[in-house]
């Protein structure tokens, strides 16, 4: 990595802190003096090095700090201590919406989740050598991790932390190790009021596969990570916390990390059923003229993700609301959707997964199968 990058980040990061620690002191002008600091610093780092892996990450701690200067500016007060507590809701347990019945195909992924989770909360004398607490699901963008990972929760009648990658690296930078120990100890403590509790970190990646750009905080984040998931995978440990990451880039974890998610979870791009699946469900509520074969729609979409899908029905159906605005003045119905849409949007958008990316994707996994 070059000095220069690295000198920048260490000056972001001695900002953040100073700003931090005044704003938690209630030394107001401190606070928003450093934070504009560290603000201008990333910025830097940003244009000066665009490709970095962690510019985004960046891009998103800067938010949080002009959201937190224009939040000082405006009150003028401290933030209480309470206040400051609130500032975690990184952790949220609250459940989403998502169901797997909303989740086209993917039948082996739930089928596994559901058995990694509760077989053990209903037997757990059956597993004496302990169980994977650790899940990996990985694929291609696209293809229903997230939503695999958010629809488990309610599933498995658990508590859910969802947090992503970026936001623990960057909710105010060098308290991410703090964060990562609160996160699990809230979450055995969830657990032991008897429900599982699940920790879903979305980009994996992007907490672990940074080791090159390193803001000095992320080795201890990571560290403090891994010595948690050991504290979970202790077999005399019957607390019921799982911890499911997703990442379409699991080649960008390490294998200290790799081992800890015993239990890995291919998502593939759908596959003809599945993209047939996927069309019916995303035109379930819309109206078709008869010539829509759907069919004929999942066969010519080889390397469309289901994300890819869902947006070629949109655009379709968007063509016949155009329509109707731009011609009919906006009144009345819009016709059905044709054959002819379909082709249109497909042929308007590429599919965005290739042969190379899968065959990446399998290589890895004959190597770390799980
Ligand atoms: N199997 C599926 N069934 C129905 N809709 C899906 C499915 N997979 C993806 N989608 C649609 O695509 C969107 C994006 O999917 P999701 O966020 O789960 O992808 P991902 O695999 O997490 O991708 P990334 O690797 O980019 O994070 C979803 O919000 C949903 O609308
Ligand atoms: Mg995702």
């Amino acid at each position: 990595m070059s000095a220069g990058l690295q000198r920048l980040e260490l000056l972001a990061r001695s900002y953040a802190l100073a700003a931090v620690k005044a704003d938690r002191e209630g030394r107001i002008d401190d606070a928003i003096n450093n934070y504009k600091k560290a603000i201008e610093v990333l910025k830097k780092i940003i244009r000066l090095y665009p490709d970095n892996p962690l510019a985004s990450v960046y891009r998103n701690i800067l938010a949080q700090y002009q959201r937190r200067v224009e939040q000082l500016e405006k009150i003028g007060v401290p933030a209480t201590p309470r206040e400051a507590e609130q500032l975690e809701e990184w952790i949220v347990s609250e459940k989403p919406k998502v169901r797997f019945s909303d989740i086209a195909d993917l039948e082996h992924a739930k089928q596994a989740i559901k058995e990694a989770i509760i077989y053990p909360v209903k037997r757990p004398e059956l597993f004496p050598l302990g169980w994977p607490r650790g899940i990996l699901l990985f694929g291609p963008p696209g293809c229903g991790k997230t939503m695999l990972a958010a629809a488990v929760a309610n599933e498995v009648d658990g508590v859910f932390f969802n947090i992503d990658a970026a936001t623990i690296m960057s909710k105010w930078l060098g308290e991410a190790e703090r964060r990562v120990k609160t996160l699990f100890e809230k979450a055995r403590l969830a657990a032991r009021n008897g429900k599982p509790a699940i920790i879903f970190i979305d980009e994996l990646d992007a907490l672990l596969g940074v080791y090159e750009s390193e803001v000095g905080g992320e080795v201890r984040v990571r560290n403090q990570f891994l010595k948690e998931m050991d504290g979970l995978q202790d077999k005399t440990n019957k607390l019921h916390v799982y911890v499911i990451g997703a990442t379409n880039k699991p080649w960008k974890l390490d294998e200290p990390f790799i081992r800890r998610f015993q239990k890995r979870i291919f998502i593939p791009p759908p596959d003809k059923r599945a993209r047939l699946e996927i069309f019916k469900l995303y035109t379930k509520n819309l109206k078709l003229a008869p010539d829509v074969d759907l069919e004929k729609l999942a066969a010519i979409t080889e390397g469309y993700s289901a994300s890819d899908i869902k947006d070629i029905v949109m655009e379709a159906h968007l063509r016949t609301i155009r329509e109707l605005f731009e011609e009919k003045g906006g009144k009345g119905d819009p016709r059905p959707i044709e054959m002819r849409d379909f082709i249109e949007a497909i042929k308007s958008r590429r599919p965005s997964i290739t042969k190379e990316m899968i065959k990446r994707y399998q290589e890895w996994y004959d190597r770390f199968r799980g």
